[in-house]
């Protein structure tokens, strides 16, 4: 039985689309002058990575692009995010320009182009080249300008065919996850490394949105970050606050400072690490966007916990509750609620849901088919949640399923699948699951109903 969603709710320009990331898929590593990226150094350092996995190979999707295309083509998506990889196209951070690297795009856009897909870039989905973290990654402030100029070049090449662009993906987990958690790369557990790569990663925001616009004009620009919503675990005065702080450090330090609030006063107090601010900063970082990109997987449930790192929340596992595979809270309901904070609290004028989606543990049956009900369940339920925002008044222009492909999840390895079509990696198989029957099922009707 499917799950209704009120399809008649979407636009009809409304855009349907598929997610990847170039590390997560790409493979190549070493390929036409790519050099390493922090994210090549994490996986292979031992112990970093599930099962010692990393993206050496991944999907090989430098090779096989054009049966990827051809996929997206049968699932009759409108529009691919991709993300540029910077050490592919400026192996030294800055500097010289790989011309092999910026071919392999230029050829990937006509690709989809032809294919009647609109390409949506993203320049830094988390592989810094390695050379720049060896001069201080995140943590230092001329990273921010090279990540401006790496965008100008990729912009300025494919700007005659490309119009919309994302800075960054998800800084919170760069900046968090890779500087105080230490379980991405860079691998660092550091809080004041932490807010000073925060702080460079939202000024690189601002630059290179910048750099985009001067090398393709006419380019839309947007920021991609996710968020999750915060709920206190009980009624008491101290889980209350600690809801207020994880929402400071999950939603208020990344959307504020670029919606001209500055940053936190409450969280920079309770970082107590001086920021690195130079006059004009914050302008910068506040540069008007196009539109904004959110990714959502999961909300979190807080408590108070004062001997526990900063923000002092200890995230409280709710019982009886359904969960994916990544032991995620499933609530479509979170992803409404931010829709709806990001219209009006943060006075959005276009969104794009930039990511959604669901890891389960699927296998391909003795027929061939990957039955993956939970998955197709949890997308109707997004949509569903995506079109009661839209009635509700929210902007929201696009939806990007998270992912087209199984791919490299990060510290998790190839185990934790979250593509709507499976990839048997030995032998680099591709088959539709039914979750993306299904959603070229909802694409289609969705057009039938604007027909
Ligand atoms: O795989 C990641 C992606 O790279 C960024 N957003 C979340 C996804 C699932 O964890």
């Amino acid at each position: 039985m499917s799950e209704p969603i009120d399809l008649a709710a979407f636009p009809r320009d409304f855009v349907w689309g598929t997610a990847t990331a170039a590390y997560q898929i790409e493979g190549g590593v070493a390929e036409d002058g790519r050099s390493p990226s922090i994210w090549d150094t994490f996986s292979h350092t031992p112990g970093k990575v599930a099962n010692g996995d990393h993206g050496d190979e991944a999907c090989d999707h430098y090779h096989r692009w054009p049966e990827d295309v051809a996929l997206m083509k049968r699932l009759g998506v409108d529009s691919y995010r991709m993300s540029t990889a910077w050490p592919r196209v400026v192996p030294g951070g800055d500097g010289p320009v790989n011309a092999p690297g910026l071919d392999f795009y230029d050829r990937l856009v006509d690709g989809l182009l032809d294919a009647g897909i609109t390409p949506n870039i993203t320049l830094y989905h988390w592989d810094l080249p390695q050379a720049l973290q060896d001069r201080g990654g995140w943590t230092v402030r001329d990273t921010a300008e090279h990540l401006a100029a790496y965008a100008a070049v990729v912009a300025e090449r494919l700007g005659d065919r490309v119009t919309r662009w994302a800075t960054l993906n998800e800084p919170l987990c760069s900046g968090w996850i890779g500087h105080l958690e230490g379980r991405m790369a860079p691998g660092l557990t550091d809080l004041p490394a932490a807010v000073r790569a925060s702080y460079h990663l939202l000024l690189g925001h601002g630059l290179a949105t910048q750099a985009i616009r001067a090398a393709a004009p006419g380019a839309q620009v947007g920021l991609v970050t996710n968020h999750s919503t915060v709920e206190a675990a009980s009624s008491r005065p101290e889980d209350l606050a600690a809801a207020v702080r994880m929402d400071g450090h999950t939603n208020r330090w990344w959307l504020d400072p670029v919606y001209g609030r500055g940053f936190p006063t409450d969280m920079r107090e309770l970082y107590g690490v001086e920021l690195p601010e130079c006059a004009g900063d914050l302008e910068t970082i506040a540069t008007p966007l196009d539109w904004h990109g959110l990714n959502y997987y999961f909300p979190v449930t807080v408590a108070d916990d004062p001997e526990g790192p900063v923000p002092h929340a200890r995230e409280v596992r709710l019982p009886d509750v359904p969960r994916t595979g990544m032991d995620w809270q499933i609530d479509a309901g979170g992803l409404e609620a931010l829709l709806m904070r990001l219209t009006d609290d943060y006075g959005v004028g276009r969104l794009y849901v930039t990511e959604n989606g669901s890891a389960f543990p699927d296998t391909v049956g003795p027929d061939g088919a990957v039955d993956d009900h939970e998955r197709t369940r949890y997308l109707e339920q997004h949509l569903a949640a995506c079109a009661q925002a839209v009635r509700k008044g929210a902007p929201v222009a696009g939806y990007y399923a998270w992912s087209l492909l199984d791919n490299f999840e990060w510290a998790y390895g190839y185990d934790k699948r979250f593509g709507l079509v499976h990839v048997d990696y030995p032998t680099q198989t591709r088959t539709i699951k039914s979750s993306g029957h299904r959603y070229a099922d909802v694409i289609r009707t969705h057009r039938g109903t604007h027909a």
